[in-house]
């Protein structure tokens, strides 16, 4: 049976994202956070996303207030849950809260409702390890914003069926998603193992006054960050031959930073409070007027992108 019926449990940075898929491509979306200003916020906040997708034309207008209509917040966990097929928790990152409440939805969800996890670091054999049917609950890891990135990571823990994990990338596939399927459980998955392999390198190469960050930012934007949006890193090998790419390789691999060391400029950032945006200084110094700018350059950046990309 399709499935059109779904629930998001916690309603954060990546929950709201979420329902607003769902509500966009047109199911019913059950939606529950602990905390009553989350869920009293949810509509004005998925309203503002929606608002900014139609000037990108990404939604008509006029399809707003239907694509409100099909989100239905609700005061309790187990009311969110008992109609839905498809269940997704963005609640926090917490290996006991996700434990309880995987073994908690069994008890009031449909005996063949899919539970899913948007854990970024879990694996669902772990989150599951309390469930009397593991086989339908699995990972599926969205990247935020989730309204806007296409790729969702799919990953079935030891027990997760089969037909579960196909089920997920269908509908996430329906939900105009990018599902992937990893074959294996790793600690990261495989985008954030990739993202932190680059990030080791990149912040050796700022510690040690190799270059600026804006023109370390400038440099990855205008060479790999163009061709990995457009080909993805093993085509562009491809493109350029391997033995080009076993030679560059074995040149500088053993020179390139190799330690679990996190780097002294960015631990000295964190110790003294300077965590980015939320702070309004880290690696660059902002002020409310330059990030507005900033974020306001970012999210229509992105929303080029996926249009030119990805519609
Ligand atoms: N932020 C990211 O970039 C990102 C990316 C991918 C995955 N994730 C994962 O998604 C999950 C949510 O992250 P987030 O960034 O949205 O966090 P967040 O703190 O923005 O939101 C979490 C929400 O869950 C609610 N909550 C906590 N416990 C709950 C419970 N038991 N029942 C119902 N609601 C509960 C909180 O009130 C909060 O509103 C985490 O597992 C995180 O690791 C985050």
């Amino acid at each position: 049976m399709a499935i059109e019926q779904v629930a998001v449990l916690g309603l954060g940075t990546m929950g709201h994202g979420i329902a607003q898929t769902f509500a966009i491509a047109g199911l019913q979306v059950h939606c529950f956070d602990d905390v009553p200003a989350a869920r009293e916020t949810l509509c004005e906040r998925i309203q503002s996303n929606l608002t900014e997708f139609a000037a990108a034309g990404l939604v008509a207008a006029a399809e707003i207030p239907s694509i409100l209509n099909r989100l239905h917040v609700h005061d309790s966990e187990q009311s969110a849950v008992t109609e839905s097929q498809f269940v997704t928790e963005a609640v926090k990152e917490d290996l006991g809260v996700k434990q309880a409440l995987f073994a908690r939805l069994e008890e009031y969800v449909a005996p063949d409702a899919i539970l899913a996890s948007n854990t970024s670091s879990y694996p669902m054999t772990q989150i599951g390890e309390r469930m009397r049917r593991p086989e339908r609950a699995l990972n599926t890891h969205w990247f935020n914003p989730p309204h806007i990135v296409p790729l969702v990571e799919v990953v079935a823990g030891a027990k997760t069926s089969e037909a579960t994990t196909q089920a997920a990338i269908d509908l996430l596939r329906r939900i105009g998603k990018l599902p992937i399927r990893l074959n294996q459980e790793l600690p990261g998955f495989l985008v954030n193992r990739i993202q932190t392999a680059m990030m080791r390198e990149v912040w050796d190469l700022w510690q040690r006054g190799v270059a600026s960050a804006e023109d370390i930012d400038l440099a990855v934007r205008s060479s790999i960050g163009l061709r990995l949006a457009v080909i993805g890193p093993m085509q562009v090998c491809d493109f350029a031959g391997l033995d080009i790419w076993s030679k560059v390789y074995g040149n500088l691999a053993p020179d390139l930073r190799a330690d679990s060391e996190l780097p002294d400029r960015i631990r000295k950032l964190v110790a003294t409070g300077h965590l980015g945006a939320k702070t309004g200084q880290g690696i660059f110094a902002d002020n409310p007027e330059t990030l507005a700018t900033k974020t306001k350059a970012r999210d229509e950046g992105y929303l080029d992108l996926v249009k030119l990309m990805w519609r």
